[in-house]
């Protein structure tokens, strides 16, 4: 890699910080948080050092998805604020040259929108903003419906994303619309011309505010394919397959790039496909097609999940390195990823990727990582103090539909005998663990509220707090500051964002080392990913790395010899969740 071979843009070289505001921090005592209570925070992002907040949906909504059912584009929930709020934070971020990415989700609506409601009334003008159906005959098909009118079922039988059918009866209309999350989010319907118009119209009213771009929600399942066909051997009866990366969206997108995008803006597209085809990973970031900066994927969280969020699976180094390797040689040329371990949809990454034994450790590790590989570091609010999963002990604790939807029905339908029966997978997978507020001190409701918060905030607040890791140099806050500055620097900063990823250790399933090479610049980055002690071995057969070259610790986290050799680093061992980042001289 040289200069002449990159292209430089703010977004890769930025820090995304992830604000969830529901959790981040409350100033009205309501147990939610709020706008005024991210103001509050401005100074924290800042002194970490991080270059755009992604702020999940703070729009006017009835909540059933935490915002993502969104009631009007243009308006803020008064949980969270108000306009004037909103536009005072943009200001606050803009003042310290932090970038402000809003959450875009168009796939569907709330229920509660108004283009629904007249959608459903009948309304011409927004008649076809939906997917409205007659059902089936029940006698002809083979999925099952508990609703509608008697002898019906839903028009196919894709099943939804939060579980259940992913249609739903409505008695106005007297017809079915579909869902592919929750009831209450119903999904519009991008083939009317006019639908496609009012989100960009909605989009270009945003970015005149002075927006930095946005995350785009679902949007790999705006299109459907033609007929909606169903496949009862497919995950979801066919709905990942059907209305999944249809090459429709690819039509859409492009339409929009050329109403709305241009490269300054960072857009970032959450598709989460099981898989993301090649030809279809590169449509999305063509920029003379979709034009999006970066795909969030999932395919490296996928690994632990079984089927339903009871049935879990287990990750292996491995395969967690084949999926980050095969994403940086799809985007080698062209294109760009996002790299995160976790987020508000996600269990905590220490608790999932790491190791609580070893909580310090594996946080700064799993920072290293995502620090140091090619892509834009995503960071979780409470990510950057190593916060954990909570200690789940009753399905009456969750709050999120996502978890207890599949949960309570699979109890209905016997599928499972009982919460008691699933409890530790359940625990383990769900994204409410990231949901529990940020613990800013050891204080009552760990300094998030006055009020009594929302979700359960984690006891363990008493150790893990952004006051005591201010103060501690040792924090893995303070890593991670250190981790966020040294992307900017000079050339050891080309090389981590610009610079060529080699992947010393494929088949390894505790060692991880790689180098990022950028012109003259080499770094050499080697992590431990166990309890145990891990003697270091490479490079794989292909990659080449001079024996005799000397080594200059950028960051560990334990002490390290202040200078070695390749060769003496081969005689080492990596103590556990060691992570080191080295200059090769
Ligand atoms: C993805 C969002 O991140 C998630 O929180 C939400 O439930 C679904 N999309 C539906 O909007």
């Amino acid at each position: 890699m040289n200069d002449s071979e990159i292209e430089r843009r703010w977004w890769k070289e930025a820090v995304v910080y992830q604000v969830y505001p529901r959790s981040f921090n409350d100033t009205d005592g309501d147990g939610v948080g709020d706008v005024p209570g991210i103001l509050e925070r401005v100074e924290y992002l800042d002194s970490l050092g991080i270059d755009a907040v992604w702020l999940n949906p703070v729009y006017a909504s009835p909540m059933a998805d935490n915002g993502y059912d969104v009631s009007d584009y243009r308006a803020i929930h008064p949980a969270f604020g108000t306009m004037d709020d909103w536009e005072t934070l943009l200001e606050e971020l803009h003042a310290r040259d932090i970038r402000l990415i809003m959450d875009l989700v168009v796939n569907h609506t709330s229920d509660e929108h108004e283009w629904f409601v007249r959608s459903r009334a009948g309304d011409p003008e927004y008649r076809d903003f939906y997917w409205w159906r007659e059902g089936t005959d029940a006698e002809d098909v083979d999925w099952e419906s508990t609703e509608g009118p008697a002898g019906e079922t839903p028009p196919n039988g894709w099943r939804s994303i939060f579980g259940g059918p992913a249609w739903a009866y409505d008695d106005e209309r007297e017809a079915w619309y579909l869902h592919l999350f929750d009831r209450k989010q119903p999904d519009l319907n991008w083939r009317n011309e006019a639908v496609r118009e009012s989100v960009y119209e909605m989009m270009e009213w945003w970015l005149e505010k002075g927006i930095d771009g946005f995350r785009l929600d679902a949007i790999a399942h705006i299109g459907k394919a033609d007929g909606l066909p169903t496949d009862l051997g497919e995950p979801l009866n066919g709905t990942m397959k059907y209305a999944g990366n249809d090459p429709r969206v690819h039509e859409y997108l492009t339409e929009m790039n050329e109403a709305l995008f241009d490269r300054e803006l960072l857009t970032v597209g959450e598709v989460g496909t099981p898989t993301i085809p090649d030809e279809d990973a590169r449509a999305y970031l063509d920029p003379d097609r979709d034009g999006l900066s970066m795909l969030t994927h999932f395919e490296h969280v996928r690994l632990d999940q079984g089927g339903a969020i009871y049935e879990p699976g287990e990750w292996t180094l491995s395969e967690l390195k084949a999926v980050i390797d095969r994403w940086d040689a799809l985007t080698d040329e062209e294109g760009w990823v996002a790299q995160y371990l976790s987020n508000h949809d996600q269990p905590r990454q220490v608790s999932r990727f790491g190791s609580e034994a070893f909580r310090r450790e594996s946080a700064k590790l799993l920072g290293t990582l995502l620090h140091t590989l090619r892509g834009t570091p995503f960071v979780y609010q409470g990510e950057e103090l190593g916060m954990t999963n909570y200690p789940w002990a009753s399905l009456s604790e969750f709050e999120d539909v996502a978890t207890r939807n599949p949960v309570e029905r699979a109890i209905e339908r016997g599928e499972i005998e009982s919460f008691e029966a699933v409890r530790e997978a359940v625990a383990k997978a769900s994204r409410d663990n990231a949901r529990t507020p940020v613990q800013w001190t050891s204080g009552r409701n760990a300094g998030f509220s006055d009020g009594e918060p929302w979700i359960a905030v984690n006891p363990d607040k008493e150790t893990i707090n952004a006051e005591r890791a201010r103060e501690d140099p040792d924090s893995v806050w303070h890593y991670y500051r250190e981790l966020i500055a040294l992307r900017s620097e000079e050339a050891v900063g080309d090389a981590l964002v610009y610079g060529e990823y080699d992947q010393l250790t494929p088949d390894h399933e505790s060692l991880w080392a790689y180098t990022r090479t950028f012109e003259d610049e080499r770094l050499l980055v080697a992590l431990n990913f166990a309890d145990e002690p891990t003697p270091i071995e490479f490079p794989a057969a292909d990659v080449e790395v001079d024996q005799e070259a000397s080594l200059e610790p950028l960051l560990a986290n334990y002490d390290v010899e202040s200078e070695t050799t390749v060769a003496d680093l081969l005689d080492d061992t990596l103590r556990p969740w060691e992570a080191r980042v080295y200059r090769v001289a």
